[in-house]
């Protein structure tokens, strides 16, 4: 099966509030209040990120596109030949979702993987409220990366049945990351496993199938410097200073969310066409994406100097 790319994902959360004022001051994204929360709006589609308020801070699904109702159809019955429970969306979620087909199903690490056809384009512009433009159309809407307990039965998950192709790996220490693509866009899906001793707990508990973070690219390197600024003005922690990644070429920087995971905020990655050919790093970055200083350190450094 090919899939066409990202399509959406939804979260659950407490903080609707705070994503509010979030996507729209920080990410430069429209939002638009739901009877269970929110939906944020990228590009030309009516949503592309939907926010459910709750009593959590989970990630809830991410939507894979196909073209139309023949390849959803097609990819339905390839993944129960392959043996996968495979469900139909009912009317119910169809409207929620506002698309004209989908299925869904689990991953190995229980994330709930959803393939639609037909989402909604609006029928108005779309306005940032801080005049970013982001790269979408055949690239999806971004990326998504999460860590994961099984890295070889998500590889083969993702790679032999839902089709994705591999771009590169990064290896760091016991952890290898696999970036995969399904369109031009360097990665739409990236995953962190441990692959040396993975019986060894490591450090820090990971959850499987948490999200670590997701990336939205600009078509402007001063849109992001702009989103760094309003950052450093209290608009939300960075995770992660300004650098160029070292694979897909991005020039991004990393802000903590009102849900507590990351959004990697981007200009400039490199975009792939098959046949390609995968290799490793050793690293994630060429420069930069450091962890800023915590404000006590700073402070101490700043009584030494
Ligand atoms: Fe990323």
């Amino acid at each position: 099966m090919q899939l066409s790319g990202l399509g959406y994902f939804g979260l659950r959360t407490r903080r609707t509030d705070e994503w509010r004022t979030f996507a729209e001051d920080v990410l430069g994204l429209q939002s638009r209040t739901t009877e269970d929360g929110l939906r944020l709006r990228v590009d030309d589609r009516d949503w592309r990120i939907a926010l459910h308020q709750s009593d959590a801070e989970e990630f809830a699904y991410v939507g894979w596109e196909l073209p139309g109702p023949a390849e959803l159809d097609a990819a339905a019955a390839e993944l129960e030949a392959a043996g996968v429970v495979v469900k139909r969306a009912d009317e119910a979620l169809l409207r929620e979702r506002d698309v004209l087909g989908l299925v869904h199903l689990e991953d190995p690490n229980g994330i709930r993987v959803e393939l639609f056809h037909g989402a909604r384009t609006a029928t108005t512009p779309f306005l940032s409220p801080t005049g970013a433009r982001f790269v979408t159309g055949d690239q999806g809407l971004g990326h998504v990366v999460f860590n994961v307990d099984d890295f070889e039965a998500t590889y083969r998950f993702y790679t032999e049945l839902l089709g994705f192709r591999v771009s590169d790996f990064c290896d760091l220490g016991r952890k290898r990351i696999a970036f995969l693509h399904t369109n031009p866009r360097h990665h739409s899906l990236a995953f962190a496993g441990l692959v040396i001793d993975p019986q060894r707990k490591p450090k820090k508990d990971i959850d499987p199938g948490e999200l670590f973070h997701f990336m939205l690219e600009v078509d402007d390197y001063d849109t992001v410097g702009y989103a760094y600024d309003r950052c450093l003005d209290g608009g939300a922690p960075i995770a992660l200073t300004i650098g160029r990644h070292s694979n897909d070429k991005m020039l991004s920087f990393y802000a903590v969310t009102p849900s507590g995971f990351e959004v990697e905020y981007g200009y400039g990655a490199i975009t792939v066409s098959d046949p390609w050919v995968a290799t490793r790093v050793d690293g994630t970055s060429l420069w930069g994406h450091r962890r800023p200083p915590r404000p006590a350190q700073a402070a101490a450094e700043g009584a030494q100097a």
